[in-house]
């Protein structure tokens, strides 16, 4: 059985051995010695061995080596297979070097997926330090369907929406604001709101952006909303599908985190957000979110 990951990254810098003339003709080897390389040509283009820089594949070579040589890729993949349902067998992920400025695509090869890592563009873009959480969030994109894309940096965004957010003027639009710009920078947010305790000590819709639910009151303890209110704390799961307490707004939804808003310690309301992707968060979706959500029991304060 082949390994999950496959790192060909030094091999495919064979060419900087060669006169700048020569690389054109490496590169055809190489394509004849990985099939992919021509399917991802025929999405990408042909690589223009004319414009690219030897210094730069050089920098390259020496970052490569010190930033991801001894890096567990695949320890992630593994960790969170069961969630992604995903078998060694169905896809292999392929780690290589294609001078064009898109961070993976996935190709086939003997009628298996080979979901192609591109270190050279993430590189070019600084994020050669992120590959292990690159590599994660392709496969988090290929197990939805999606075919090619890039690498976000989720601490960038987070940062960028707190600072938006420190500078909002806290006024009665503010939390619809909040869901407003999650909903717009977060790629895999796809359903922000929420869901306030009212007098009869029920969860109630409040502000939310995304497709209308009809989960519109929520008792405490019934799914994973109310699981979060009962039990004071923030519920992330990866799989709905492995959740028996749920209450499922719509198919597509796969993933969902609910953060409760304290006030003196006591629930008051909770922020939810679903997304159309498995396993999409982590600690820094908890820790970003709980920030948020004492960021608005501060303003129902005032
Ligand atoms: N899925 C939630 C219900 C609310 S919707 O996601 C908007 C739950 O299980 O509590």
């Amino acid at each position: 059985m082949r390994n999950i990951v496959e790192n060909h990254v030094e091999e495919m810098l064979e060419f900087l051995r060669y006169d700048k003339s020569q690389w054109g003709n490496i590169w055809e080897k190489l394509k004849s010695k990985f099939s992919i390389l021509g399917e991802i040509e025929k999405s990408l283009g042909t690589p223009n061995f004319d414009k690219l820089e030897r210094r730069n594949f050089d920098k390259f070579l020496y970052d490569y080596r010190e930033l991801v040589g001894k890096d567990s890729i695949a320890k992630r993949i593994r960790q969170h297979s069961k969630e992604l349902d995903l078998k060694r067998e169905d896809f292999i992920t392929f780690l290589g070097v294609f001078p064009k400025s898109v961070d993976w695509i996935v190709v086939e090869e003997n009628e298996k997926k080979v979901v192609f890592e591109n270190l050279y563009s993430l590189w070019e873009k600084g994020e050669l330090n992120k590959v292990s959480e690159a590599v994660f969030q392709s496969i988090v994109h290929f197990r939805k369907g999606e075919l090619m894309g890039n690498f976000y940096n989720k601490e960038k965004i987070f940062e960028e929406i707190n600072e938006f957010l420190a500078k909002k003027e806290k006024d009665k639009s503010f939390m619809k604001c909040i869901c407003e710009i999650l909903y717009e920078k977060v790629p895999y947010y796809d359903w922000v709101g929420f869901y306030m305790i009212n007098d009869e000590g029920v969860l109630e819709l409040g502000d939310f952006v995304g497709e209308p639910t009809e989960h519109v009151k929520i008792k405490i303890g019934e799914g994973i909303c109310g699981q979060a209110a009962d039990l004071k704390k923030t519920f992330i799961v990866q799989n709905v599908l492995k959740e028996t307490n749920y209450l499922s707004c719509s198919p597509k939804v796969k993933s969902e985190i609910v953060v409760p808003i304290f006030k003196n310690k006591e629930v008051i309301g909770e922020i939810d957000i679903d997304s159309h992707y498995v396993s999409p968060f982590d600690e820094r979706d908890k820790k970003f979110l709980e920030g948020i959500c004492s960021m608005v029991s501060d303003y129902l304060d005032k």
